[in-house]
Protein backbone atom coordinates (compact mmCIF):
# COMPACT_ATOMS: atom_id res chain seq x y z
CA UNK A 1 0.00 0.00 0.00
CA UNK A 2 1.15 3.62 -0.89
CA UNK A 3 -0.01 7.17 -0.34
CA UNK A 4 1.09 9.48 -2.74
CA UNK A 5 -0.13 13.35 -2.72
CA UNK A 6 -1.77 14.46 -6.20
CA UNK A 7 -2.04 18.12 -6.88
CA UNK A 8 -5.09 18.35 -9.20
CA UNK A 9 -5.42 21.18 -11.75
CA UNK A 10 -8.89 21.38 -13.18
CA UNK A 11 -7.97 24.17 -15.11
CA UNK A 12 -11.02 25.69 -17.52
CA UNK A 13 -13.73 24.88 -19.69
CA UNK A 14 -14.12 21.15 -19.72
CA UNK A 15 -11.24 20.61 -17.84
CA UNK A 16 -12.64 20.24 -13.72
CA UNK A 17 -15.29 17.27 -15.30
CA UNK A 18 -12.47 15.95 -17.43
CA UNK A 19 -10.15 15.61 -13.82
CA UNK A 20 -13.39 14.62 -11.88
CA UNK A 21 -13.33 11.99 -14.10
CA UNK A 22 -9.65 10.84 -13.53
CA UNK A 23 -10.40 10.72 -9.89
CA UNK A 24 -13.43 8.35 -10.01
CA UNK A 25 -11.16 5.92 -11.59
CA UNK A 26 -8.14 6.82 -9.53
CA UNK A 27 -10.64 6.06 -6.38
CA UNK A 28 -11.63 3.04 -7.48
CA UNK A 29 -7.83 1.99 -7.86
CA UNK A 30 -7.10 3.51 -4.25
CA UNK A 31 -9.85 1.26 -3.12
CA UNK A 32 -9.09 -2.19 -4.94
CA UNK A 33 -5.23 -1.88 -4.50
CA UNK A 34 -5.35 -0.47 -0.71
CA UNK A 35 -3.36 2.99 -1.62
CA UNK A 36 -4.16 6.58 -0.04
CA UNK A 37 -4.36 9.52 -2.67
CA UNK A 38 -4.25 12.64 -1.24
CA UNK A 39 -5.84 15.32 -3.34
CA UNK A 40 -5.19 19.00 -3.03
CA UNK A 41 -6.90 21.28 -5.44
CA UNK A 42 -4.65 23.64 -7.41
CA UNK A 43 -5.66 26.91 -9.11
CA UNK A 44 -4.25 27.84 -12.64
CA UNK A 45 -4.95 29.22 -15.85
CA UNK A 46 -8.19 31.67 -16.36
CA UNK A 47 -10.09 30.40 -13.69
CA UNK A 48 -6.96 31.73 -11.11
CA UNK A 49 -6.72 35.39 -13.18
CA UNK A 50 -10.59 35.34 -11.96
CA UNK A 51 -9.66 34.51 -8.34
CA UNK A 52 -6.34 36.03 -7.60
CA UNK A 53 -5.49 38.32 -10.72
CA UNK A 54 -2.93 36.14 -12.34
CA UNK A 55 -2.72 32.41 -14.13
CA UNK A 56 0.07 31.18 -11.71
CA UNK A 57 -0.40 32.03 -8.18
CA UNK A 58 2.92 31.30 -6.49
CA UNK A 59 0.70 29.51 -4.15
CA UNK A 60 -0.17 27.00 -6.97
CA UNK A 61 3.47 26.25 -7.49
CA UNK A 62 4.69 25.58 -3.90
CA UNK A 63 1.52 22.63 -3.56
CA UNK A 64 2.61 21.30 -6.94
CA UNK A 65 5.85 21.30 -5.37
CA UNK A 66 4.71 20.07 -2.53
CA UNK A 67 3.42 16.95 -4.15
CA UNK A 68 4.62 13.44 -5.41
CA UNK A 69 2.71 14.11 -8.84
CA UNK A 70 0.24 16.49 -10.59
CA UNK A 71 -3.06 15.97 -12.95
CA UNK A 72 -3.78 19.18 -14.67
CA UNK A 73 -6.99 19.11 -17.24
CA UNK A 74 -6.80 22.00 -19.63
CA UNK A 75 -6.85 26.06 -19.00
CA UNK A 76 -7.95 28.60 -21.43
CA UNK A 77 -10.69 29.96 -23.27
CA UNK A 78 -11.57 33.11 -25.48
CA UNK A 79 -13.01 34.60 -21.69
CA UNK A 80 -9.49 35.32 -21.27
CA UNK A 81 -8.52 36.55 -24.60
CA UNK A 82 -8.11 39.90 -23.94
CA UNK A 83 -6.18 39.43 -20.65
CA UNK A 84 -1.79 41.19 -20.99
CA UNK A 85 0.91 38.23 -22.16
CA UNK A 86 2.37 37.80 -18.82
CA UNK A 87 -0.78 36.63 -17.10
CA UNK A 88 -2.41 34.60 -20.11
CA UNK A 89 -3.74 31.06 -18.76
CA UNK A 90 -0.79 29.72 -21.51
CA UNK A 91 1.74 31.25 -19.78
CA UNK A 92 0.76 29.79 -16.31
CA UNK A 93 1.14 26.79 -18.46
CA UNK A 94 4.45 27.28 -19.73
CA UNK A 95 5.18 28.59 -16.25
CA UNK A 96 4.32 25.77 -13.69
CA UNK A 97 6.37 23.42 -16.48
CA UNK A 98 9.19 25.48 -16.11
CA UNK A 99 8.71 26.00 -12.39
CA UNK A 100 8.70 22.05 -11.81
CA UNK A 101 11.62 21.68 -14.26
CA UNK A 102 9.77 19.45 -16.78
CA UNK A 103 11.70 19.53 -19.82
CA UNK A 104 10.70 16.22 -21.55
CA UNK A 105 7.22 15.62 -23.15
CA UNK A 106 6.11 12.33 -23.46
CA UNK A 107 3.30 11.89 -26.13
CA UNK A 108 1.99 8.68 -27.33
CA UNK A 109 0.00 8.50 -30.35
CA UNK A 110 -1.53 4.65 -30.60
CA UNK A 111 -4.22 3.94 -32.58
CA UNK A 112 -6.71 1.51 -30.72
CA UNK A 113 -8.13 -1.36 -32.95
CA UNK A 114 -12.03 -0.54 -31.46
CA UNK A 115 -11.38 3.44 -33.34
CA UNK A 116 -9.90 2.85 -36.46
CA UNK A 117 -12.57 4.35 -37.94
CA UNK A 118 -12.68 7.33 -35.93
CA UNK A 119 -9.06 8.01 -38.07
CA UNK A 120 -9.52 10.57 -41.00
CA UNK A 121 -6.95 8.38 -42.66
CA UNK A 122 -7.16 5.50 -44.76
CA UNK A 123 -7.77 2.09 -44.11
CA UNK A 124 -4.99 1.37 -45.99
CA UNK A 125 -2.21 3.83 -44.23
CA UNK A 126 -3.24 2.20 -40.58
CA UNK A 127 -4.04 -1.28 -41.29
CA UNK A 128 -0.83 -2.09 -39.42
CA UNK A 129 -1.49 0.11 -36.21
CA UNK A 130 0.32 3.09 -35.27
CA UNK A 131 2.27 3.95 -32.28
CA UNK A 132 4.06 7.14 -31.99
CA UNK A 133 5.87 8.34 -29.43
CA UNK A 134 6.22 12.64 -29.51
CA UNK A 135 9.37 13.36 -27.46
CA UNK A 136 8.93 17.24 -27.41
CA UNK A 137 11.47 19.45 -25.52
CA UNK A 138 9.08 21.44 -22.86
CA UNK A 139 11.09 23.94 -21.15
CA UNK A 140 13.25 25.75 -24.03
CA UNK A 141 13.13 27.00 -27.42
CA UNK A 142 11.05 29.83 -28.79
CA UNK A 143 8.69 29.82 -26.15
CA UNK A 144 10.78 30.31 -23.44
CA UNK A 145 12.95 32.53 -25.78
CA UNK A 146 13.53 36.81 -25.10
CA UNK A 147 10.74 38.45 -26.77
CA UNK A 148 10.43 41.43 -27.91
CA UNK A 149 7.92 44.22 -29.21
CA UNK A 150 7.64 47.70 -30.75
CA UNK A 151 4.62 48.38 -30.93
CA UNK A 152 3.14 47.98 -33.64
CA UNK A 153 6.02 48.14 -35.75
CA UNK A 154 7.28 44.96 -35.22
CA UNK A 155 8.02 41.75 -32.50
CA UNK A 156 10.55 39.08 -32.15
CA UNK A 157 10.67 35.68 -30.61
CA UNK A 158 13.69 34.07 -30.02
CA UNK A 159 14.72 30.39 -30.64
CA UNK A 160 17.91 29.19 -28.61
CA UNK A 161 19.02 25.87 -27.76
CA UNK A 162 21.94 25.12 -25.51
CA UNK A 163 24.32 21.80 -25.58
CA UNK A 164 22.46 20.65 -22.18
CA UNK A 165 19.24 21.41 -22.82
CA UNK A 166 19.40 19.18 -26.37
CA UNK A 167 21.34 16.50 -24.79
CA UNK A 168 18.84 15.60 -21.89
CA UNK A 169 16.22 15.48 -24.34
CA UNK A 170 18.21 13.27 -26.86
CA UNK A 171 18.65 11.00 -23.76
CA UNK A 172 15.27 11.02 -23.00
CA UNK A 173 14.22 9.91 -26.73
CA UNK A 174 16.82 7.29 -27.12
CA UNK A 175 16.25 5.92 -23.86
CA UNK A 176 12.36 5.92 -24.76
CA UNK A 177 13.61 3.69 -28.02
CA UNK A 178 15.31 1.51 -26.07
CA UNK A 179 11.81 0.38 -24.97
CA UNK A 180 9.83 0.21 -27.77
CA UNK A 181 11.24 0.01 -31.54
CA UNK A 182 14.50 1.27 -31.36
CA UNK A 183 14.10 4.03 -34.00
CA UNK A 184 14.30 7.42 -33.67
CA UNK A 185 13.29 10.47 -36.21
CA UNK A 186 14.98 13.56 -34.64
CA UNK A 187 12.76 16.70 -36.51
CA UNK A 188 13.88 19.72 -37.22
CA UNK A 189 14.79 22.37 -39.68
CA UNK A 190 18.47 22.23 -39.84
CA UNK A 191 18.39 23.40 -43.56
CA UNK A 192 17.40 26.76 -42.46
CA UNK A 193 18.01 27.40 -38.82
CA UNK A 194 21.03 27.49 -37.29
CA UNK A 195 19.54 26.26 -33.57
CA UNK A 196 18.68 23.08 -35.72
CA UNK A 197 22.20 22.55 -36.81
CA UNK A 198 23.26 22.51 -33.07
CA UNK A 199 20.51 20.33 -32.24
CA UNK A 200 21.08 18.00 -35.41
CA UNK A 201 24.63 17.47 -34.28
CA UNK A 202 24.34 16.86 -30.60
CA UNK A 203 21.93 14.42 -31.46
CA UNK A 204 23.57 12.60 -33.50
CA UNK A 205 26.95 12.58 -31.02
CA UNK A 206 24.56 11.60 -28.32
CA UNK A 207 23.11 8.38 -30.49
CA UNK A 208 26.77 6.94 -30.41
CA UNK A 209 26.12 5.90 -26.98
CA UNK A 210 22.57 4.19 -28.33
CA UNK A 211 24.07 1.68 -30.65
CA UNK A 212 20.96 -0.59 -30.91
CA UNK A 213 18.96 2.42 -31.69
CA UNK A 214 18.46 3.57 -35.26
CA UNK A 215 18.58 7.98 -35.90
CA UNK A 216 17.53 9.40 -38.74
CA UNK A 217 16.61 13.12 -39.21
CA UNK A 218 13.89 14.29 -40.99
CA UNK A 219 12.69 18.26 -41.68
CA UNK A 220 9.88 19.40 -40.10
CA UNK A 221 8.18 20.10 -43.29
CA UNK A 222 8.49 16.91 -44.41
CA UNK A 223 7.80 14.86 -40.77
CA UNK A 224 4.07 16.73 -41.37
CA UNK A 225 3.84 14.92 -44.97
CA UNK A 226 4.80 11.48 -44.07
CA UNK A 227 2.51 11.50 -40.86
CA UNK A 228 -0.05 12.15 -42.84
CA UNK A 229 0.84 9.87 -45.61
CA UNK A 230 2.88 6.93 -44.00
CA UNK A 231 2.81 7.27 -39.75
CA UNK A 232 3.45 3.68 -39.50
CA UNK A 233 6.99 4.30 -40.08
CA UNK A 234 7.65 6.07 -37.01
CA UNK A 235 8.73 4.76 -33.70
CA UNK A 236 9.91 8.08 -31.68
CA UNK A 237 9.88 11.09 -32.94
CA UNK A 238 12.39 13.32 -31.18
CA UNK A 239 11.90 17.45 -31.46
CA UNK A 240 11.87 20.83 -30.37
CA UNK A 241 9.30 22.69 -27.96
CA UNK A 242 7.39 24.02 -31.06
CA UNK A 243 7.47 21.90 -33.83
CA UNK A 244 6.32 18.98 -30.85
CA UNK A 245 3.59 21.33 -30.19
CA UNK A 246 2.32 21.22 -33.85
CA UNK A 247 3.19 17.32 -34.66
CA UNK A 248 2.02 15.79 -31.56
CA UNK A 249 -1.53 17.61 -32.58
CA UNK A 250 -0.98 16.22 -35.61
CA UNK A 251 -0.13 12.44 -34.47
CA UNK A 252 -2.96 12.70 -31.96
CA UNK A 253 -5.10 13.34 -35.13
CA UNK A 254 -4.35 10.41 -36.92
CA UNK A 255 -4.73 8.04 -33.90
CA UNK A 256 -8.72 8.92 -34.06
CA UNK A 257 -9.51 11.47 -31.37
CA UNK A 258 -7.22 14.48 -29.62
CA UNK A 259 -9.62 13.28 -26.87
CA UNK A 260 -8.03 10.13 -26.52
CA UNK A 261 -4.61 11.03 -26.01
CA UNK A 262 -2.67 11.76 -22.91
CA UNK A 263 1.03 12.85 -22.39
CA UNK A 264 3.35 13.14 -19.24
CA UNK A 265 5.54 16.01 -18.93
CA UNK A 266 9.08 15.17 -17.00
CA UNK A 267 11.71 16.48 -15.66
CA UNK A 268 14.69 15.23 -13.34
CA UNK A 269 13.08 14.13 -10.28
CA UNK A 270 10.15 11.17 -10.42
CA UNK A 271 7.44 13.96 -10.10
CA UNK A 272 5.76 14.62 -13.49
CA UNK A 273 2.64 16.66 -14.52
CA UNK A 274 0.27 14.75 -16.35
CA UNK A 275 -2.26 16.27 -18.65
CA UNK A 276 -4.44 15.29 -21.96
CA UNK A 277 -3.37 16.54 -25.06
CA UNK A 278 -6.24 18.36 -25.98
CA UNK A 279 -7.60 21.76 -25.05
CA UNK A 280 -10.35 23.06 -22.55
CA UNK A 281 -13.26 22.92 -25.28
CA UNK A 282 -15.13 25.77 -23.95
CA UNK A 283 -17.69 25.30 -26.54
CA UNK A 284 -18.64 22.28 -24.44
CA UNK A 285 -18.03 22.92 -21.43
CA UNK A 286 -20.23 21.73 -18.15
CA UNK A 287 -22.28 19.62 -21.15
CA UNK A 288 -21.33 16.24 -19.80
CA UNK A 289 -20.11 15.52 -23.19
CA UNK A 290 -16.28 15.93 -22.82
CA UNK A 291 -14.17 12.65 -23.43
CA UNK A 292 -12.65 11.78 -20.00
CA UNK A 293 -10.51 9.45 -21.36
CA UNK A 294 -7.42 10.85 -22.34
CA UNK A 295 -7.39 12.33 -18.71
CA UNK A 296 -8.03 8.96 -17.32
CA UNK A 297 -5.28 7.45 -19.22
CA UNK A 298 -3.21 10.13 -17.90
CA UNK A 299 -3.66 8.85 -14.65
CA UNK A 300 -2.49 5.86 -15.77
CA UNK A 301 0.92 7.51 -16.95
CA UNK A 302 1.19 8.90 -13.98
CA UNK A 303 1.05 5.88 -11.71
CA UNK A 304 3.20 3.88 -13.77
CA UNK A 305 5.89 6.44 -14.44
CA UNK A 306 5.78 8.60 -11.39
CA UNK A 307 4.38 6.44 -8.67
CA UNK A 308 6.04 3.07 -10.23
CA UNK A 309 2.08 1.32 -10.04
CA UNK A 310 2.57 -0.57 -13.40
CA UNK A 311 0.01 -2.82 -12.03
CA UNK A 312 -2.74 -0.18 -11.23
CA UNK A 313 -1.62 1.43 -14.62
CA UNK A 314 -2.24 -1.79 -16.39
CA UNK A 315 -5.67 -2.18 -15.13
CA UNK A 316 -7.02 1.22 -16.20
CA UNK A 317 -5.79 1.08 -19.54
CA UNK A 318 -7.66 -2.30 -19.61
CA UNK A 319 -10.79 -1.02 -18.11
CA UNK A 320 -10.37 1.63 -21.28
CA UNK A 321 -10.27 -1.22 -23.85
CA UNK A 322 -13.07 -3.18 -22.69
CA UNK A 323 -15.56 -0.02 -22.09
CA UNK A 324 -14.59 0.95 -26.44
CA UNK A 325 -14.66 -2.75 -26.86
CA UNK A 326 -18.67 -3.31 -25.16
CA UNK A 327 -19.16 -0.20 -27.33
CA UNK A 328 -19.32 2.68 -25.53
CA UNK A 329 -18.82 6.19 -26.96
CA UNK A 330 -18.22 9.98 -25.95
CA UNK A 331 -19.82 12.51 -28.26
CA UNK A 332 -16.31 12.70 -30.24
CA UNK A 333 -15.61 9.39 -31.05
CA UNK A 334 -19.08 8.22 -31.51
CA UNK A 335 -19.98 6.10 -34.82
CA UNK A 336 -22.85 4.07 -36.02
CA UNK A 337 -24.38 1.11 -33.62
CA UNK A 338 -22.44 2.48 -30.61
CA UNK A 339 -23.73 3.39 -27.36
CA UNK A 340 -23.49 6.84 -26.75
CA UNK A 341 -22.73 8.36 -23.28
CA UNK A 342 -21.55 11.61 -21.03
CA UNK A 343 -18.30 12.20 -19.75
CA UNK A 344 -19.66 11.06 -16.15
CA UNK A 345 -20.91 8.21 -17.60
CA UNK A 346 -17.90 6.91 -19.32
CA UNK A 347 -15.52 7.28 -16.03
CA UNK A 348 -18.01 5.55 -14.23
CA UNK A 349 -18.11 2.83 -16.75
CA UNK A 350 -14.39 2.24 -16.74
CA UNK A 351 -13.69 2.70 -12.60
CA UNK A 352 -16.52 -0.49 -12.77
CA UNK A 353 -14.02 -2.38 -14.47
CA UNK A 354 -11.34 -2.22 -12.19
C1 LIG B 1 0.07 22.10 -25.58
C2 LIG B 1 -0.59 23.44 -25.70
C3 LIG B 1 0.26 24.45 -24.96
C4 LIG B 1 1.63 24.42 -25.57
C5 LIG B 1 -0.30 25.88 -24.95
C6 LIG B 1 -1.72 25.92 -24.40
C7 LIG B 1 0.58 26.82 -24.21
O1 LIG B 1 -0.77 23.77 -27.02
O2 LIG B 1 0.26 21.62 -24.45
O3 LIG B 1 0.38 21.51 -26.61
O4 LIG B 1 1.86 25.05 -26.60
O5 LIG B 1 2.50 23.76 -25.03
MG1 LIG C 1 -0.38 22.18 -28.35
Amino acid sequence: MGNFKIALIPGDGIGPEIVNGAVIVLNKIAEKYNHEFDYSEVYMGGCAIDKFGTSLPQESINKCLASDSVLLGAVGGPKWDGVSAEIRPETGLLGIRKALGLYSNLRPSILKPQLADASPLKYEKIKDGLNVMVVRELTGGIYFGKKERDGDNWASDEEKYTYEEIERIARVAFNNAMLRNKRVVSVDKANVLESSRLWRKIVTDISKEYPDVTLSHMYVDNAAMQLAINPAQFDVILTSNIFGDILSDLSSAIAGSIGMLPSASLGASKRGMYEPIHGSAPDIAGMDMANPIATIISAAMMLDISFGLHDEAKAINNAVDKVLEEGFRTPDIMSDGMKKVGTKEMAALIAERI
